[in-house]
């Protein structure tokens, strides 16, 4: 099966051609095709994504981004026959919504044939709402007028089933799943979210426990800020951190982990960045100051991940665990869950996703487009929406 997959849910563009085959114990997946911009410089300048600002990159970007990824796969064949007056106005009425994106998406539709792909793939959530609205408003259009199949896909089930794949060792564009067993427990830590979920069946998620206040990639960028980094603030962090961890160090600062010990699986980040503020607040910090209190609070966020994963780890008797979402390319973190499942559940099996998975791609909207698409999971173009609070769960 050829996945066409779209991401536009936070500051990335994102459009991957895949070829998948097999069931989900043993898929195997090529990229045919792969293009994506990031808008990073962009919100760099204002210190965090602004959604109006993601919006518009996202409409000027979306329909380069697929004559890139089509024409890489080989799929760009130029049109024989004109497309009617009918169908134009047809396409223009579901893009009145994207005015940004109307003219080039019109002129790429009339120029370019129906591309041979099976399926069309979409992040609908979570994110930031406007953003997510004008790659669905393109799936939805580009569904419709290829008259293809299509799949609306939850981003945080992207980053947890791209972290089950491991890389051919014969083809740089090939992957496969690796086999698991159930229970699998997945701790997803991005910009947007904290939480564990426990997939008790497949693609079947239960909720084990979730942030109260920041997720833990806000709370990297919040510290970051505080420090004077430049957004986005976490590998930021992390590199100063890993300074500090080469001297030697054992931080600066005790930081408190909050609710370590509450019995819950449940997080709160709010008080741990609060603490760091009452002691960078008006001081000019040395570097190795700096280096010291990433330490600290790295080791504190740490702390927390880990126990309370190792604790639904046990109420859950689940046997394979996995990372996902782009806290999870953080050394520290990765190394402390290395060490702990080894030490405490060798029984467990890991998956810490590839570094390229722990940033937002098209490609692991492709996978789990996949497998929705194989269970015969696919929605109409009009019943389609964003959703910026869509739950795993
Ligand atoms: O999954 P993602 O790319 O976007 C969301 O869906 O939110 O996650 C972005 C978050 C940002 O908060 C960023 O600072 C954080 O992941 N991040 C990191 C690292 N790399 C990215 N945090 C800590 N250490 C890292 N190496
Ligand atoms: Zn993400």
């Amino acid at each position: 099966m050829k996945i066409l997959a779209i991401e536009t849910s936070c500051d990335e563009t994102a459009v991957t051609i895949l070829e998948a085959t097999g069931d989900e114990q043993s898929a195997e997946f090529t990229v045919l095709g792969n293009a994506l911009i990031s808008q990073i410089d962009i919100h760099r300048e204002f210190g965090g994504v602004y959604p109006a600002v993601a919006k518009r990159e996202h409409a000027k970007n979306l329909v380069p981004i697929l004559h890139e990824s089509l024409a890489e796969a080989g799929l760009l064949i130029p049109k024989q026959q004109t497309v009617s007056d009918e169908d134009m106005m047809s396409i223009r009425t579901v893009l009145e919504r994207e005015p940004e994106l109307a003219d080039a998406f019109v002129a790429f539709l009339a120029q370019y044939d129906v591309p041979s792909i099976d399926a069309i793939a979409v992040t609908q959530g979570p994110g930031l709402a406007p953003a997510l609205w004008v790659g669905v408003n393109f799936a939805r259009v580009l569904a419709t007028h290829w008259q293809k199949p299509l799949v609306g896909v939850n981003h945080m089930e992207g980053h947890l089933l791209s972290a089950l794949s491991s890389p051919s060792p014969t083809n740089e564009r090939a992957f496969s799943m690796q086999p698991i067993s159930l229970p699998l427990l997945g701790l997803l830590i991005s910009g947007g979210h904290t939480e564990i979920v426990c997939m008790d069946s497949w693609l079947s998620y239960r909720l084990m426990g979730a942030t109260k206040d920041d997720a833990v990639g806000e709370a990297y960028d919040k510290v970051a800020r505080m420090l004077g980094l430049l957004y986005p603030g976490g590998p930021e962090v992390s590199r100063l951190a890993e300074q500090a961890r080469a001297r030697g160090s054992s931080g600066a600062l005790t930081l408190p982990r909050p609710m370590l010990h509450d019995g819950s699986h449940d997080f709160s980040f709010s008080g741990l960045k609060t603490a760091v503020l009452y002691h960078t607040k008006g001081r000019t910090l040395t570097e190795t100051e700096k280096e010291d209190i990433s330490l600290s609070f790295e080791d504190a966020v740490a702390d927390v991940l880990r126990a309370k994963t190792l604790s639904a780890l046990e109420a859950t008797n689940a046997q394979t665990l996995t990372l996902g979402g782009g806290v999870s390319a953080n050394s520290n973190i990765r190394r402390v869950f290395t060490d702990a499942v080894a030490e405490k559940h060798p029984e467990v099996s890991l998956h810490l996703p590839e570094f390229r998975f722990t940033t937002d791609n098209a490609i692991m909207i492709g996978i789990a487009g996949f497998y929705h698409a194989r269970a015969g999971r696919f929605i109409s173009p009009e019943a389609l929406s964003a959703d910026g609070n869509l739950s795993l769960t």
